[in-house]
């Protein structure tokens, strides 16, 4: 039989993480795993913004007819407000060009997809670390895939110098990977020099950049949180941005993102949509209507943004406030170490250190999930599980 002869794969490193915590029987289990939010109860709510948001739809909506194959144009211009600054000229210019998209990873694969037809012989570089599914994604997309360094695991933050270095020899024709903030998995971002610095580069060099935007709002704010990004789309003429509203929306299951292209002028932007929409016609067709509409509604009405910047902050606050807690929690209990490092670290993750033993360690004899790598979703952690992850942590460490 044909079905006989495949091999199976293993889990997802990420997601599969969900799949073992949830058949984990032992009652001590806590899980670090997949990005998600919960709050002080465990769970990973439904904003208030986006449940009046349904509620809007649910009594306003007269039709499922087919949303465009870019989606609704009312969803891509406020996300692109919201991904660029409404002052940000290339909008008012038409040179920049949007399509509603699954997810930050289905932005990030039509980009791929692209990408690779139009740009067939070019690399895609990363920085090291990066989130597990981008060497997985480009790869299968057909790329070559090469490293540049960013995070130092002696500092615990992005090593700029090596960054910049790594970033002036990457040749004119190839692809450059950057998270705009919150990195995923070390929490390590780039500061506004830093940025200046990139964007010197990214001109001088001329290789093009792909943005991936997946954490705005959990960094520093909305607004401060797109700075970087904005530094750099001021100073080059063409760029690409993945983005996300799992986190910051809490959409996850709605698969909400979108893909944003900046060309050098307006009729490269059309012809630029054009071709991206041809490849969407062919994977998905046309993308589902409720999440897009929900976080439009959100991102259009004075109201329920406000709340939703609210919401934002209240994450915001929740993840700093158990970044403190875990750093105090670890410096109790193995003073010898330095934890500062968590508290600076920014976004859902921090890059724990823990080496793949000490994180298999705690997997398998404490119930505690977390990435491969040393990657711990702080956004996870609740008080009351707190000194069972510190006394595991600080086992695992004598280990
Ligand atoms: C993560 O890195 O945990 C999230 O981005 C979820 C995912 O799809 O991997």
């Amino acid at each position: 039989m044909f079905f006989n002869q495949i091999p199976a794969t293993p889990p997802d490193p990420i997601l599969g993480l969900t799949e073992a915590f949830r058949n984990d029987s032992r009652p001590e289990k806590v899980n670090l795993g997949v990005g998600i939010f919960v709050d002080e109860r465990g769970a990973t709510p439904v904003l208030d913004c986006i449940r009046q948001a349904g509620q809007q739809l649910q009594e306003t909506e007269k039709t499922k007819n087919y949303l465009p194959i870019s989606g609704a144009p009312e969803y891509g211009e406020a996300v692109s407000r919201l991904i660029c600054g409404a002052e940000f000229s290339g909008l008012a210019t038409g040179r920049v060009a949007v399509t509603q998209a699954p997810g930050g990873t289905g932005a990030l694969r039509i980009g791929a997809e692209f990408l690779r037809q139009f740009r067939p012989g070019a690399t895609i570089w990363v920085p090291t670390p990066t989130w597990d599914n981008h060497k997985k994604l480009f790869g299968a997309a057909g790329f070559a895939i090469k490293d540049y360094p960013y995070y130092s695991s002696v500092s615990h933050a992005v090593d700029v110098d090596a960054m910049c270095e790594g970033l002036a020899a990457i040749p004119a024709d190839d692809i450059v990977l950057l998270h705009v903030c919150c990195h995923n998995p070390t929490g390590g971002d780039v500061d506004a020099a830093g940025w200046q610095r990139v964007a010197e580069i990214a001109v001088r060099r001329g290789w093009l950049p792909f943005f991936d935007f997946a954490y705005q709002g959990f960094g520093d704010g909305l607004e401060e949180d797109r700075r970087g990004l904005q530094t750099v789309l001021a100073q080059i003429p063409e760029a690409l941005v993945a983005y996300s509203f799992s986190k910051n929306m809490g959409l996850y299951s709605e698969r909400v993102g979108a893909l944003l292209m900046m060309a050098d002028d307006s009729s490269a932007a059309r012809a630029v949509l054009s071709q991206v929409k041809r490849i969407i016609r062919v994977i998905y067709s046309n993308p589902p209507k409720h999440g897009a509409a929900l976080a439009q509604t959100v991102l259009t009405q004075p109201e329920l943004y406000r709340r939703w910047v609210e919401e934002v902050t209240a994450m915001r606050q929740r993840i700093a406030a158990n970044r403190q807690m875990l750093a105090d929690g670890l410096s109790q209990r193995v003073p010898e170490q330095d934890f500062s490092f968590i508290t600076r670290q920014k976004g859902m993750f921090s890059y724990s250190g823990l080496s793949d033993a000490q994180v298999d360690f705690l997997r398998e004899e404490k119930a505690i999930y977390m990435v491969k790598g040393g990657r711990i979703n702080v956004a996870g952690l609740m008080a009351e599980s707190l000194d069972y992850v510190c006394d595991s942590i600080a086992a695992s460490l004598n280990m």
